[in-house]
């Protein structure tokens, strides 16, 4: 089976749009691919340096998610980048041939320096965040990479970076990944906005069932439809933009018709997608119960990722020394 390989940076709880986005594709992915999972907790230090500790309780809140969302650990890898110290070797070692050029023009560097103004991210670390996803990628020699069209340039250059390494050591011991790319849909939060967890509108699987509820209740609708008897849009209201994602599509007609006739209220369209909401996390809730209940077994489920994956990297790193004539 070909090898997909993908991260991601524990800098936030896990919320319903990193469910129907990644996490939902990572799943299907398992049947058809040899994948390797990871909580890339360095990368988020790149940002969060000066609060490190929440670094571990994301780190372990996305674990768990990783299973309550259905990642099965015998079909797929999963583990901590920090614990497999083979990627920070192949970092210096990428670092060494990647032109300072070609990181500082990664346009992901340039907004989020522009963008951070509250925290200095001047730093080297920073700077070099390209590297480390390249090494993150190459160690296991993955075919390809699972990521959001926000991802493409640093796969862009973890391409280059590959390209440069063999041909500098006139080996093909790092093949060039590709980009899987998945249209995923984009969530709405409680707000209207894109669900973030910078805006605070965002439904966390971790929130219970009741603030799950509270949150549904009380979300924004159509801000036109001022009365209970005004016909609405349902374009205008966000509650809507979620039922796409969540409701079925007689539903989707249902609530929409409803909303323009005036025949439905927003709390009856509320308490269809909250049925459907409901629906898609109840297992989600149940899994990661268990796990709760049972913190060993998830301790062991990550110390067998950990094994398997820092098995593959050291191999790498054997054949990397090697064609770098490394004492
Ligand atoms: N940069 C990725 C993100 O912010 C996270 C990441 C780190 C990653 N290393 C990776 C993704 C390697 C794919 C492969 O989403």
């Amino acid at each position: 089976m070909e090898r997909v390989l993908s991260g991601m940076q524990p800098s936030g709880y896990l919320h319903i749009g990193n469910l129907v986005g990644a996490l939902s594709n990572w799943v299907r992915l398992q049947d058809r691919y040899d994948c390797y999972y990871f909580v890339a907790d360095w990368h988020a230090l790149t940002t969060n340096y000066t609060n490190p500790s929440i670094i571990k309780e994301y780190t372990k809140d996305l674990l768990l998610n990783f299973l309550a969302a259905g990642l099965d650990p015998e079909k797929c890898t999963i583990f901590v980048q920090s614990q497999i110290l083979e990627h920070a070797e192949l970092h210096i070692l990428l670092s060494m041939i990647t032109p300072l050029g070609w990181l500082e023009r990664v346009p992901t560097y340039k907004e989020k320096k522009e963008e951070i103004k509250e925290l200095d991210i001047g730093s080297y670390g920073f700077l070099g965040y390209p590297v480390l996803q390249s090494a993150d990628i190459l160690i296991y020699r993955a075919k390809y990479v699972p990521v959001g069209i926000d991802q493409v340039p640093h796969l862009e250059i973890t391409r280059e970076i590959a390209r440069r390494f063999n041909y500098l050591y006139k080996t093909d011991v790092l093949p060039e990944p590709e980009p899987l790319l998945t249209e995923f849909p984009k969530v709405t939060g409680l707000d209207g906005r894109k669900m973030s967890k910078s805006y605070d509108n965002a439904i966390y699987l971790n929130d219970p069932p009741e603030v799950v509820e509270r949150k549904v209740l009380t979300m924004m609708t159509d801000t036109q439809r001022a009365r209970r008897t005004d016909p609405g849009d349902p374009e205008r209201s966000p509650v809507y933009q979620l039922h796409r994602i969540f409701s079925s599509k007689e539903e989707l007609e249902e609530v929409a018709q409803g909303c323009r006739t005036a025949s439905i209220g927003c709390i009856d369209c509320k308490r269809i997608l909250l049925k459907n909401l409901f629906r898609v996390l109840e297992p989600l809730w149940q899994r990661r119960k268990e796990l709760s209940d049972n913190p060993e077994k998830l301790r062991e489920i990550v110390n067998a990722g950990i094994e398997k994956a820092r098995r593959v990297a050291q191999e790498t790193m054997e054949l990397v020394r090697g064609v770098m004539s490394i004492y």
